[in-house]
């Protein structure tokens, strides 16, 4: 058993363990990969301030996000074909996200369906949504996420249309993987995988399969995101789709202020701040450096997350000083999960709260609700000198 110390490890352990297509897809960016970069290089740009002699005892990491008891403000992202890092892998991620006591994030591009979730994992789950032109189909869908006691749905408002990602296209990612001659003798040496794949029903993406109509190749996420996204998406969709939801919205990928405040209107109960992980516009800013405009923003009228570049209960413990009441991993527990299964996922959230909280001490503070900007040092012109 390999000593995984932080979440670097578990990234190689995964890099070896899981196909090169679903890793590609995992950890790339768009285009010239800037913006991906640059969310991880700009929370290390914010540095701590160091405090002693303070009682450390007693500390706590609990808190809540939209109204629920979370033993960190950290959620689990959505990603798409997470079952295709690791078999089942949608239910191994919701398993392990409910026994440590944080939310876990089903997407619509997800390999096990939302009833296939709901049945084999004990805590209600939060359903992330495309828009899409069907009409039918996401009535259905909020349906089906209600059926399955999803305590909120996640809108996705970055992606009516996909970022290129270069290594997806060369490698014709789709779920299950096309078999060509490449993607066969480089599956081959990944026999802990594919004897995973071999063992379950669940290759396809199951939230769509049998739902969805209007698409020419349902396994290639590209004609996916050409034909059946709602490109059309606008501020007044989303409010119907708020209203036909009725229960809890949380609004992903706002990066700008002034789409905050609309987030803020339409009546959401939450909005991550995230440029999808750098997937989406590549030369968008990094979340963590638009955030404090934001907090200045709406940081009175609207709960604020935020996601894209988090590989540390350091950058967890950086987003909630400069405001944020959660934030949300996504490739750091895909890399747990292809590593080594739902133990990889519960690795990933022990690595992130030890080094929340041991951080959170030694900046001299025993409870994540007294972060604040006095415990950080952030660079004068931190938010840039744009025109
Ligand atoms: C989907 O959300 C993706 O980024 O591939």
């Amino acid at each position: 058993m390999p000593v995984i110390t932080n979440i670097e490890d578990l990234r190689r352990i995964y890099e070896r363990r899981v196909p090169r297509m679903f890793y590609d897809y995992a950890e790339t960016g768009s285009w010239t990969e800037q913006t991906f970069r640059d969310n991880s290089s700009d929370f290390a740009d914010i540095r701590l301030r160091q405090r002693v002699a303070v009682d450390m005892t007693g500390r706590s990491t609990a808190s809540q996000m939209i109204g629920q008891d979370v033993a960190m403000p950290v959620a689990l992202a959505p990603v798409g074909l997470t079952g295709m890092q690791c078999a089942d892998g949608e239910i191994k991620a919701a398993r392990a996200a409910a026994a440590f006591g944080v939310p876990f994030t089903l997407s619509t591009l997800s390999i096990c369906s939302i009833e296939d979730v709901a049945e084999h994992s004990p805590a209600p789950f939060w359903f992330q949504v495309y828009t899409l032109k069907d009409d039918d189909f996401m009535r259905r869908l909020f349906e089906r996420a209600r059926a399955a006691n999803c305590s909120a749905i996640v809108i996705t408002l970055d992606l009516q249309i996909g970022g290129q990602r270069h290594k997806d296209i060369k490698n014709g990612l789709s779920a299950p993987p096309k078999l060509t001659a490449k993607s066969v003798a480089n599956m081959m040496t990944k026999w802990r995988w594919g004897m995973g794949m071999l063992g379950t029903k669940r290759r396809f993406f199951g939230n769509v399969i049998g739902h969805a109509k209007g698409v020419s190749d349902p396994g290639s996420l590209t004609s996916w995101t050409q034909e059946a996204f709602d490109h059309a998406l606008d501020w007044d969709r989303v409010r119907q789709l708020i209203e036909m939801w009725g229960g809890k919205v949380i609004l992903k990928g706002i990066l700008d202020a002034e789409d905050a405040k609309m987030a803020a209107r339409v009546g959401a109960d939450a909005i991550v701040v995230s440029n999808h992980g750098g997937r989406q516009l590549d030369g968008a800013l990094s979340s963590i450096r638009v955030l404090p405009e934001i907090m200045d923003a709406v940081g009175d009228d609207i709960e604020v997350h935020l996601d894209s570049g988090i590989r540390s209960g350091q950058d967890v413990l950086k987003a909630l000083a400069l405001g944020a009441k959660g934030t949300m991993i996504g490739r750091a527990f895909v890399y747990g999960l292809g590593a080594m299964g739902q133990q990889g996922v519960t690795t990933a959230l022990e690595v992130i709260h030890k080094e929340l909280d041991t951080t959170m001490a030694l900046c001299g503070e025993k409870n994540v609700a007294n972060l604040g900007r006095h415990n950080l040092l952030v660079p004068r012109n931190f938010g840039g000198d744009w025109v």
